[in-house]
C-alpha cells in the first residue's frame, strides 16, 4: 500500500504539521463563536436549542427565509415556535427573532409561506404583497383530553418581508373532523385553476385542498391510502410540477415524509411521480421511491417561488429514532445543504434528483488534495488536515470501492460500493459515540446502486463535523447522515478492488466557514 500525503497543501495547510493546522481553522473560528464540538461550519443550526423541520421555505425580495420548528427552552423537542433565518445566497445565514409563538389555538407546528402577489387574502397594505404562513395549530390541551380533532390548520401574515407576523383573528382556517394526525400544509399558487392549492397529510393519506383566498379552503381529493410505503405516519407533503431533464414534459411530484418506516429504519422521504389537473394527483406507482437513503434527511420540503423556478430542497439533518438523544450540548441538529432538485430519466424510469445547489462552490476554496489516481486493484492513504469540512470529488466506474475515514482514535467511518450486491454501504457502527441511542450505530445502512451510470459517474461528498452526505451520479442516489467523532477525522483511505476501473480522486476542498 502507497502512502501519500496530500498534494496541494496551501497557506495554512502545511504538510508535516498536522497537529499544529488542524487548530488553526477552529482557533479562527472560535473568535467568532460557533465553534462548539460538533458544530456545523456550513450547514444551518439554530444559535442554541432544539430545532427541527425546515418551514415556510419561501423566497421574496432577495431574500431566502428559513423558518423552523423550534424549542427555546431546551435541546429536546417541546413546545413548538416557528424559529427564523433569512439568507441572501442560501449558504450565508442571518438569525432573526422567533417568528410564531404557540397561542389559544396551540402550538406551532410544520407548514409553508407563500408570497400573495395578487393580495388575494386582502391582508396586503398599500401596494405591499403579505406573505402569509400557513401551518398546524396542535392543541396540547385537546390531545391531553384524549380527542381526535387536536390538529387545526392556520394562518399568520407578514408585511415587513418576514420580520413581524400578525395572527388572522378567523383561525383556524381548516378544522378538523376527527382526524389524529392532520398537519403540515404546503401551499403553492396553481396558475391554471388561479386558486392556492394545499396539501396536508391526514394519517396515512395525503389530501389536497383549494382557496381563491388562503382564509376559506375547500377539500378536492385524497391520494395514497395504497400507494407507497406505511410503516409509519405521513408527514410534511410536498406538491410541486417540475420539468423531465432535457425534455418539454412535465410531471408533478409528491414529497411524503414518513415516520417510522424508511428503508434504513426510522424516519425517512418518499416521492410520487404522477400528475396533478388542479383537482386530483394521480400517479400509477405503487412502490416507494427515497429521495435519500441515509438516516438523516427528514420532513424535507421545497422553496416557493424561487428566482428562475429552481426546485430547492431542504431536509432535518436528523431521525427520530434518536434525534433527541444526539451528542450536542448547546443546541440540537442541522439542517441539509440546500439541494436543487431535478427530474430524469434513467433506464426508462424517473429519478428524483438532488444535488447541492452551486452556490456552495464558494465556499470550496483551498485545495487540500488533487488530482490522485487510484489504480484497479490498490489503494492510497492520504493524511488531510481538514477533512472534517471538505468537499471530495471523485469520478470513476468503478463499483468496487472502499472509502474509509478515520482519526487518531481509529474511530472509522467506511463507505463501501459493492457491485456484488448492487448496494452502497455507509457503516458507522465505528464512526465515533454511537451508544448514545440503540439504533444509532445498530447497523449498516444500505442503498441500491441498480440505476448508477455504467461508464464513469461522479461522486460528491460534504463532510461537515458531524455529518455526511453523498451525492452519487449528479444526486441519481443520495445518503446522509449524521456521525459524532470523537477526534475530526484526518485520515482517507481509497481502496479500489475493480478489476478495470481507475479511480480519480479530482479534489478535496476545504469548505470556508459561514458563521
Ligand atoms: C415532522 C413533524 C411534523 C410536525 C412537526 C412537529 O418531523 O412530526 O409532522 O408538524 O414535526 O414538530
Amino acid at each position: 500500500m502507497k502512502i501519500r500525503a496530500a498534494l496541494f497543501i496551501l497557506g495554512i495547510w502545511l504538510m508535516g504539521c498536522k497537529e499544529q493546522n488542524r487548530e488553526k481553522p477552529v482557533k479562527a473560528l472560535q473568535d467568532k463563536g460557533y465553534t462548539e464540538e460538533y458544530r456545523p461550519q456550513f450547514h444551518f443550526s439554530p444559535p442554541e436549542k432544539w430545532m427541527n423541520d425546515p418551514n415556510g421555505l419561501v423566497y421574496n425580495e432577495g431574500i431566502y427565509h428559513l423558518f423552523y420548528q423550534y424549542y427555546p427552552g431546551d435541546i429536546v423537542w417541546g413546545p413548538m415556535h416557528w424559529g427564523h433565518a433569512t439568507s441572501k445566497d442560501l449558504v450565508h445565514w442571518e438569525h432573526k427573532p422567533i417568528a410564531l409563538y404557540p397561542d389559544e389555538h396551540g402550538l406551532i407546528f410544520s407548514g409553508s409561506a407563500v408570497v400573495d402577489k395578487h393580495n388575494t387574502s386582502g391582508f396586503g397594505k398599500n401596494g405591499i404583497a403579505p406573505l402569509v404562513a400557513i401551518f398546524t395549530y396542535h392543541s396540547m390541551e385537546g390531545e391531553k383530553a384524549g380527542r381526535d380533532d387536536f390538529q387545526t390548520q392556520g394562518i399568520a401574515y407578514s408585511l415587513d418581508n418576514g420580520a413581524t407576523w400578525t395572527k388572522y383573528e378567523g383561525n383556524p382556517v381548516i378544522g378538523n373532523n376527527g382526524i389524529r394526525d392532520f398537519r403540515d400544509p404546503k401551499v403553492f399558487w396553481h396558475e391554471e385553476s388561479q386558486k392556492w392549492i394545499l396539501t396536508l397529510v391526514a394519517g396515512d393519506h395525503a389530501q389536497f385542498y383549494a382557496s381563491k383566498n388562503l382564509k376559506e379552503w375547500e377539500h378536492l381529493s385524497d391520494f395514497g391510502k395504497t400507494q407507497g410505503a406505511h410503516g409509519g405516519v405521513w408527514e410534511c407533503p410536498d406538491l410541486f410540477p417540475i420539468q423531465v431533464a432535457d425534455t418539454d414534459e412535465e410531471k408533478w411530484i409528491l414529497i411524503i415524509s414518513i415516520n417510522p418506516g424508511a428503508p434504513n429504519g426510522g424516519s425517512g422521504t418518499q416521492y410520487f411521480i404522477g400528475d396533478f389537473n388542479g383537482q386530483k394527483f394521480t400517479s400509477d406507482q405503487q412502490k416507494p421511491k427515497w429521495i435519500d437513503y441515509g438516516t438523516d434527511n427528514y420532513a424535507g420540503v421545497t422553496y416557493n417561488n424561487t428566482p428562475e423556478d429552481k426546485r430547492i430542497f431542504i431536509g432535518w439533518m436528523s431521525n427520530w429514532d434518536y434525534a433527541n438523544k444526539t451528542p450536542t450540548q448547546k443546541w440540537r441538529s442541522a439542517m441539509t445543504v440546500p439541494r436543487e432538485l431535478a427530474l430524469k430519466k434513467v433506464d426508462d424510469d424517473f429519478v428524483l434528483t438532488s444535488y447541492p445547489v452551486e452556490q456552495l462552490d464558494k465556499l470550496a476554496s483551498q485545495i487540500l488534495a488533487e488530482n490522485v489516481l487510484i489504480s484497479s486493484r490498490t489503494s492510497d492513504t492520504l493524511l488531510v488536515d481538514g477533512l472534517n469540512q471538505s468537499q471530495i470529488e471523485l469520478k470513476t466506474a468503478s463499483k468496487d470501492f472502499s472509502l474509509i475515514f478515520k482519526n487518531d482514535l481509529k474511530e472509522t467511518l467506511m463507505l463501501e460500493m459493492d457491485s456484488q450486491s448492487n448496494t452502497f454501504v455507509v457503516d458507522r457502527m465505528k464512526s465515533g459515540k454511537v451508544a448514545f441511542d440503540s439504533e444509532f450505530g445498530d447497523k449498516k445502512h444500505l442503498s441500491p446502486i441498480s440505476m448508477l451510470n455504467d461508464s464513469i459517474y461522479e461522486v460528491k461528498i460534504l463532510l461537515d463535523w458531524s455529518s455526511i452526505e453523498i451525492f452519487m451520479d449528479g444526486g441519481v442516489y443520495v445518503m446522509t447522515e449524521q456521525l459524532f467523532s470523537t477526534e475530526p477525522y484526518n485520515t482517507l483511505i481509497i481502496q479500489n478492488g475493480s478489476e478495470e476501473s481507475e479511480i480519480r480522486l479530482e479534489s478535496i476542498k476545504y469548505m470556508e466557514s459561514v458563521w
